[in-house]
Order: C-alpha cells, then sequence, then structure tokens
C-alpha cells in the first residue's frame, strides 16, 4: 500500500514494478494560449506529487475548504492508501503540429525524429476518435478507485485548457517489470512479460529504453517513447481453438510459459531445433519468434500493457483484449519493424485486431518540487 517516488532522474511508472490496474487517458488540448498550458502542467505536477504521496489533489483538500467553493479534490480517495500511484505523463505528435498543420504553441521546431508517425500495418482497424492525442497520462496502481481518482482530478484541473478525447481501463498487467515479480497472464491465459526488460537489465535499459542526449532531441534525455495499442482479443474463436494450437501460435506452453521444446520459463527459445517431423519445434509463423529480438537487429521493447474488457459488443461476445503499452527509445527501431513482422506473418493476427493506436513523447522525471511535467520542452 505505499507509495512510489515522484521525483526522480526518470518518469515512475516505467521501470516501476508494474501495478495491478491502470487508467490511461489522452487529452486535446482546446486552448491555443501556451502560458495556460504551461501553468496547467505545472498545476498537474504538484497534483500528481501531493496524490502520488497518497494526498488530496489541492492544498486544501476535499472537505478542508469554504461550503461555497468546489472543493480541491473530489474525495472519492479520502482514507485510501498511495497504493503504489504512479502517473506518468507524454506528449502526442499533434501537441507539435496539429492536424491543420498549426504549430499552436511555437515547438513545432522541437519534435524528435523518434516521434515520427507510425505507418500503417497490415490489418489495421484503427479508430481515429480512441487513437491519438496531444498529451497523455498513464495512471497506475493498485487500487482502481485510486487511478480513477488521479485522472479525474487531472482532467478536472484541465477544464478549458484540455478535454479528454479517449481514455481506457486495464485490469491484470500482463508484463512484469522487475525481476522480483511473478509473471502474470494474459487473456488468452498465457504468461506475458517473461521476455521483457527488466528494471534489474541496467546496461540494456540505456540502450534500449531511456533517450540518450546523442539521439537529437536534447530535452528527451532520460525520457522514453510509449506506443499504446489497443487490440481486441477475439476470444471466443480462441476458446475454440485446441492446447497444442494455442501453444504453437505463441511458441510456449500454456502451463508453465516455457518455451516450446524448452523446460523452464526463463529458458531461451531454440529456434533451430526440429522435431522428429523435421518441422521447426517453435514454429516459423509464432508469436515469440517473430518477436524474438534475434529476429529483429537486437531490438527490445519494454512491455506494460493491461487486459481490458469493456463490456459486451452486444453480438454475445465480450468487448475483451490487450492495451498493450511498450515503451523504448526509438520507436522507428523497435516497435515499428517488430510489429511490422507481426502485422505480416504472425499466427496470432487471426485472434486479434488493433483498433486504437497512439504514440507518445514521455520526457524524462521531475526533479525537484520546483521542476515541472514538459519544463524541458516547453
Ligand atoms: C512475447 C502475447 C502483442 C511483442 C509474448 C508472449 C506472449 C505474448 C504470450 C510470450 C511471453 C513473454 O515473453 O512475454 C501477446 C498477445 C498480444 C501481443 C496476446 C496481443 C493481444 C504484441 C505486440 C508486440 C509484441 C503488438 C510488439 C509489436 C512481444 C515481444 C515479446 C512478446 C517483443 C518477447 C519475445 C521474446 O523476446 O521472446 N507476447 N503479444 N506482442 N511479445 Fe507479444
Amino acid at each position: 500500500a505505499g507509495a512510489v517516488p515522484f521525483h526522480g532522474e526518470h518518469q515512475a511508472g516505467i521501470t516501476t514494478p508494474a501495478q495491478d490496474r491502470l487508467h490511461f487517458v489522452a487529452f486535446d488540448v482546446i486552448t491555443k494560449d501556451r502560458d495556460r498550458l504551461v501553468a496547467m502542467l505545472q498545476e498537474w505536477t504538484a497534483a500528481a506529487a501531493r496524490m502520488t504521496g497518497g494526498k488530496d489533489a489541492g492544498v486544501i483538500g476535499a472537505v478542508g475548504g469554504m461550503p461555497e467553493a468546489p472543493p480541491d479534490d473530489t474525495g472519492e480517495a479520502l482514507g485510501l492508501p498511495p497504493s503504489q500511484l504512479t502517473l506518468t505523463v507524454g506528449f502526442g505528435a499533434t501537441l507539435f503540429r496539429d492536424a491543420q498543420g498549426r504549430d499552436r504553441f511555437g515547438i513545432a521546431g522541437r519534435r524528435p525524429a523518434a516521434l515520427a508517425d507510425l505507418p500503417h500495418f497490415a490489418g489495421d482497424a484503427l479508430r481515429p476518435e480512441i487513437s491519438g492525442g496531444d498529451l497523455c497520462v498513464q495512471a497506475c496502481a493498485n487500487d482502481p478507485q485510486v487511478a480513477v481518482h488521479a485522472i479525474r482530478n487531472l482532467a478536472r484541473i484541465g477544464m478549458g485548457v484540455v478535454s479528454v478525447r479517449w481514455s481506457q481501463l486495464g485490469f491484470g498487467r500482463t508484463s512484469s517489470t522487475s525481476r522480483d515479480q511473478a509473471t502474470p497472464r494474459n487473456l488468452f491465459g498465457f504468461k506475458d512479460g517473461t521476455a521483457n526488460l527488466k528494471a534489474e537489465d541496467a546496461g540494456l535499459l540505456r540502450e534500449q529504453l531511456w533517450a540518450q542526449p546523442e539521439d537529437g532531441a536534447d530535452w528527451m534525455t532520460g525520457g522514453s517513447y510509449l506506443v499504446t495499442r489497443k487490440i481486441r482479443m477475439q476470444i471466443e474463436t480462441w476458446d475454440r481453438s485446441s492446447l497444442a494450437e494455442q501453444e504453437q501460435i505463441v511458441g510456449r506452453t500454456k502451463g508453465s510459459g516455457a518455451p516450446l521444446g524448452r523446460r523452464d520459463e526463463f529458458d531461451e527459445p531454440d529456434f533451430a531445433a526440429k522435431g522428429d517431423d523435421g518441422q521447426p519445434v517453435i514454429a516459423v509463423d509464432s508469436h515469440v519468434r517473430l518477436a524474438h529480438p534475434t529476429q529483429n537487429d537486437g531490438a527490445r521493447l519494454l512491455r506494460r500493457g493491461y487486459n481490458y474488457v469493456d463490456g459486451s459488443d452486444g453480438l454475445g461476445r465480450l468487448d475483451a483484449g490487450l492495451f498493450f503499452m511498450a515503451y523504448q527509445r526509438d520507436p522507428r527501431r523497435q516497435f515499428v519493424p517488430i510489429q511490422t513482422r507481426l502485422a505480416r506473418n504472425d499466427a496470432m493476427n487471426e485472434y486479434l485486431r488493433h483498433v486504437s493506436s497512439g504514440l507518445f513523447a514521455c520526457p524524462p522525471g521531475v526533479r525537484d518540487a520546483a521542476d515541472w511535467w514538459g519544463r524541458t520542452l516547453f
């Protein structure tokens, strides 16, 4: 039930051991006034520092103020512990230049090359109204009420400056981001997050997760790029496929999560191994083969996704899937080539549909009480 430190070199909520719950929100900025946007980011930062510490969003609090005024906190987290709440902010490409080509805030020249629009991938069925956004905030916590409270209060503080474009709730983290955590399962029933970048991999994090000074956008040094994909799962169809077929599609066993042909979850997959029938033990179109660094010039991701169930679809099926989130140093060398390969050949595609997409530049950490989200950019 503890608190995760808000201040640091990097933003919390990336290598922080993945919490169990998510409320993710993307905002459109509705003002053209740069000073108002900056003032809101400063207010957001102060509120985020307070809320992640288990306090009310405002200094007065939900019930301490004048009876005539709306409270500076909405109150539903009163009495709840911090619950490892982390709040992580990111900036979308449209903040730098909007859909009409306007540079509303005088920052078009500071758009990092790595924040390049994602290409269309085979099979994409993206819905624009739940994709993109000028700003995003990822709230993760071990209590869903705490995560929702944080997003609600940021939206309240931002009234007149931002409006909510889309948001997503998630449960049951589908990745571990630290070696101390047991690997959780996604809604296909498979362990997810076995071969993930983890907090302990210092060298790999420098190489694959954090933007570096030589990457060309100084203000992003120590930050990271977030790709979000809402991936609907055809779970009813999946549930009618055989266990052997499911394991062939993933390339791992459903029980222990070991690569096919190996014994333990963390054994390295042997992609050269052939079965008695002469066929590769791990199929050529299996998910883990196609996504593995050896197939992608060494590229890795820090995956930090969540399961979702958004009710049902009116056709007798659950509207369920994976809200995929992955952090990386440069999507052009990591998410894009991996997803290009998966979109073309992954046997899992038969059961998947990508319905939303987002790409955000998440700046470095807030250093201290005088620092604020976006200071290095504005
Ligand atoms: C590995 C499931 C989408 C990239 C895995 C594993 C599972 C899995 C079960 C094996 C366990 C592990 O190492 O974590 C899924 C499901 C998806 C999905 C159900 C969609 C609903 C994606 C997407 C990407 C991706 C969109 C990136 C473009 C990876 C990577 C690995 C992996 C990089 C590790 C491969 C390795 O190094 O062995 N995924 N995945 N996955 N997945 Fe996915």
